[in-house]
């Protein structure tokens, strides 16, 4: 086996660096990704390995225990796989969806919820191995920019193995449910007066001399973590590979890490066909979107607005490894309305799921991709919901009571910004005098009028 290495991504000239060099980028600027090395495995070593994945689910070791371990041939870079830092991660449900199937006229629909994670996102898969990665590397303080998601989950893994946090995060536009885990669990919060991206800029200058190490999804380790959510997928399907699977796309790291797995899978042998990935951006915060339809496939930072705050994100990082996703698995990219995102999200709720805004861009992106012809009715397709319900009960209340205004942050008013139509999706929350009689005659007239 050849020992894993730092690869610059993309480009004609090969460049390599050591695992254990602290750097985000090469040193002319591109993108770093860990080169595995994965030998070709024979039919026989597949099956046997596809064996032991299921006997490591019966496993009290902890490696085991973990959705992302479980699947540590590949992920090499952490031989001997010892001190991981880990909250058990992974093991999320796949749902079958037959409301949200009917919604977007599909036979059939899957939802992988990463949202039943320990911090309730995907991005629990990527930080088990950025953190340890950081714990082998003697990192003593870890940051991340992020719009909620990431400091949460950086928050919990770090407080997990004694290691001090900061996140930076953009004044005012963050949920509730995701700041109150950040400052639980211990980390700085660093409120700055500006956007997800100016955090970004501002976390790269402070990471940059290696004194705090970087854990946004421009960290290579964090892809290789969250490679293993298809890879878990796919063994929760026994190995049946879906036609489609569709993603949210902000800073754009899962759907490369995505990318990364189906890649490194169909190379090693262990999967004969790569499915056809979907990234759906919110229509106000749409990059890589632009940049696929009108030609150019070149990024152009935008100034985003969206109330799935999630991917309020205009100057990606993973940019190039996106389309590196898309050009593998003949992906597309759909952008949807904040309409269709909050009817969308309605439609996953009533289903008894639930997510946070930003996943709710699959259901939506679905609808449209089917209307469109490009997603076929009959094929099988696995939507990624990559946030719990309860990170952003703002804006689920404020739908259901008929109060939903785009991009409408909690602290700039609502005037001016348009009221997001319900589409008679809400379930208003009803007032009554709380006595029996009143009670029981209201209970009789909505029985009478279903
Ligand atoms: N869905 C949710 C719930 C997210 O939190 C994010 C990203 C995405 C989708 C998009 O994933 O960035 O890999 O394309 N959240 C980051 C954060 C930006 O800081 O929490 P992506």
């Amino acid at each position: 086996m050849i020992k894993p290495v730092l690869k610059a991504f993309g480009g004609q000239t090969q460049v390599s660096y050591p695992l254990d060099e602290i750097r985000y980028t090469a040193n002319d600027g591109r993108l770093l990704e860990v080169d595995n090395f994965l030998p070709v495995l024979t039919s026989n070593e597949v099956m046997e390995l596809k064996r032991t994945f299921d006997l490591r689910k019966f496993s009290f070791n902890p490696a085991d225990k973990s959705g992302v371990w479980r699947y540590r041939e590949f992920l090499p870079a952490y031989k001997p796989f010892d001190n991981i830092v880990t909250l058990f991660e992974g093991n999320t449900p796949v749902y079958d969806m037959p409301l949200c199937a009917t919604y977007a006229g599909l036979d059939m629909l899957y939802a992988k919820h990463q949202g039943m994670n320990p911090t309730g996102s995907f991005k629990d898969n990527g930080m088990t191995t950025a953190v340890t990665m950081a714990k082998k590397l003697g990192a003593g303080m870890v940051a991340c920019a992020s719009t909620g998601n990431t400091s949460a989950s950086m928050a919990a893994y770090a407080a997990r193995c004694g290691m001090r946090s900061v996140v930076f995060i953009p004044d005012g536009q963050i949920a509730y449910g995701k700041l109150s885990q950040a400052l639980d669990y211990g980390a700085i919060t660093v409120q700055i007066d500006g956007d997800f991206d100016k955090a970004m800029n501002l976390v790269q200058e402070i990471c940059a001399d290696g004194s705090v190490y970087m854990l946004n999804s421009i960290n290579p380790f964090r892809i290789e973590g969250q490679k293993t959510i298809m890879i878990e997928l796919l063994h929760q399907l026994e190995w049946n590979i879906p036609d489609w699977i569709v993603v949210p796309g902000g800073n754009l790291g899962n759907i490369s890490s995505f990318g990364k797995a189906f890649s490194e899978l169909k190379a090693c042998g262990f999967i004969d066909k790569i499915p056809r990935l979907a990234v759906v951006q919110a229509q106000g915060s749409a990059p890589l979107w632009n940049s696929i339809h009108n030609g150019t496939r070149v990024l152009v930072p935008v100034d985003a607005h969206t109330r799935a705050t999630a991917i309020k994100i205009g100057n990606p990082v993973s940019f190039d490894k996106a389309l590196f996703a898309l050009d593998i698995s003949g992906g597309v990219v759909e952008s949807v309305t904040e309409e269709e995102i909050a009817l969308a999200k309605s439609r996953i709720g009533a289903e008894g799921i639930g997510c946070e805004p930003a996943s709710a861009t699959t259901l939506a992106g679905c609808k449209k991709l089917v209307q469109a012809g490009i997603i076929k009715p009959s094929e099988t397709v696995v939507c990624i919901l990559t946030g719990h319900i309860l990170k952003d009960p703002d804006f689920t209340v404020e739908f259901h009571q008929d109060e939903l205004f785009a991009d409408a942050t909690r602290t700039s008013s609502v005037s001016g910004h348009k009221r997001i139509s319900t589409g008679g999706f809400a379930n208003k929350p009803i007032r009554l005098a709380a006595d029996l009689e009143t009670i029981r005659s209201y209970l009789k007239s909505i029985e009478s009028h279903s």
